[in-house]
């Protein structure tokens, strides 16, 4: 038997965050926050704010601590409970830095150079990106692992950022000879319906980077708006078919039948059997009632919640403490094994 077929043999632990910079939408809504929620039921679930991811590139230092309450706001509005799930800010637990340092010395160049998603983000300038920015899968890596976390519910844009923490998490183990000390984190990918694209293009991802605000349902819009920016979206003028096959080429209709269904906590094609035949003339209202009615309640609850921040203030805290206690040991352990003084 060779060291890399002992394997990690920890319980299963969930792990995710979002960055505190700029309002939640739809997507975010149905594609984390919810799925966050349902996993609290099923396995031990820490959900984190990532505001040290944040601030890779500026932010408002007036507004950053307000930022990280509204996501927690949204975290408890879309039912995530404080008494199940581990819920705190990653500024809070410095175990998150500690580990990011010894896995910066861990990861390789060549790794980082690989990650699409700073090349994205730097654009044409990179040399006035910050470090942070070039280094933030890293951080990620800490995240997930400081938990010893092995699953990681994410969108497809982070698959590589899961897989470089495999390899950080891989090396670690083999260069300290400690085979079992991380696990192999699995990124745990949302189903093909639950990917809710631009209202203006079916092919682009719901973002808050989207310029137009119609191309998004913030989670704060009100009823009025949600119902406009619903018979504003680019559709086309052909009826509703009776199977997934007549939506190919249709990116667009196809979105507007996905969210319907994520919604109404349905199939795609038990929805296409409700409305095939009919146009968006006729869908689009009944996709407006739906999605007025199920983000209302939503919505009301993040006011509610953010009328009262010395609440939010509370549970972060206590969501940090707990979560500190999870790290610390980690830490010693590979600080240990690195070999680091007082250990
Ligand atoms: N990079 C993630 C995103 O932009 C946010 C994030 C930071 C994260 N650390 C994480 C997600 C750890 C999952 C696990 O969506």
């Amino acid at each position: 038997m060779t060291d890399t077929d002992i394997q990690y043999a920890g319980p299963q632990r969930v792990l995710s965050g979002v960055q505190p910079s700029g309002a939640l939408h739809l997507g975010n809504y149905l594609g984390a926050l919810v799925k966050f929620a349902r996993l609290q039921h099923e396995i031990d679930t820490f959900i984190f704010v990532a505001d040290m991811h944040a601030i890779t590139v500026w932010q408002e230092p007036a507004q950053l601590a307000a930022q990280t309450r509204e996501i927690a706001a949204a975290y408890l509005a879309a039912g995530l409970d404080p008494a199940k799930a581990t819920i705190f800010p990653q500024s809070a637990v410095p175990e998150h830095a500690e580990l990011a340092w010894i896995f910066n010395c861990v990861a390789r160049l060549g790794w980082l150079d690989k990650m699409t998603q700073f090349k994205e983000k730097s654009g044409k300038h990179k040399e006035r990106s910050s470090v942070g920015l070039y280094t933030y899968p890293v951080l990620q890596a800490a995240d997930i692992l400081v938990y010893k976390a092995t699953a990681v519910p994410v969108g497809e844009d982070q698959k590589q950022h899961l897989e470089l923490a495999r390899n950080i998490a891989q090396k670690f183990n083999h260069d300290f000879a400690a085979p079992g000390c991380f696990p192999l984190p699995e990124p745990l990918i949302q189903g093909p319906g639950a990917r809710i694209m631009s209202l203006r293009d079916g092919s682009a991802k719901m973002s808050k980077s989207d310029p137009s605000d119609l191309s998004r349902i913030n989670l704060t819009d009100d009823a009025d708006t949600i119902a406009s920016k619903i018979r504003k979206a680019r559709s086309d003028a052909d009826v509703l078919p009776e199977t997934m096959e007549g939506l190919e080429g249709r990116a667009e209709a196809r979105n507007l039948v996905g969210i319907y269904a994520a919604l109404a906590g349905e199939t795609s094609e038990a929805v296409l059997a409700k409305f095939a035949g009919q146009g968006f003339g006729a869908f689009k209202p009944e996709l407006a009632d739906l999605a007025v009615a199920s983000l209302a309640p939503v919505s009301d609850a993040m006011r509610r919640y953010l009328a009262d921040p010395a609440e939010i203030d509370r549970i972060l805290a206590a969501g940090a403490a707990k979560a500190r206690e999870a790290a610390a040991p980690t830490v010693a352990e590979a600080k240990k094994l690195v070999g680091f003084w007082g250990t």
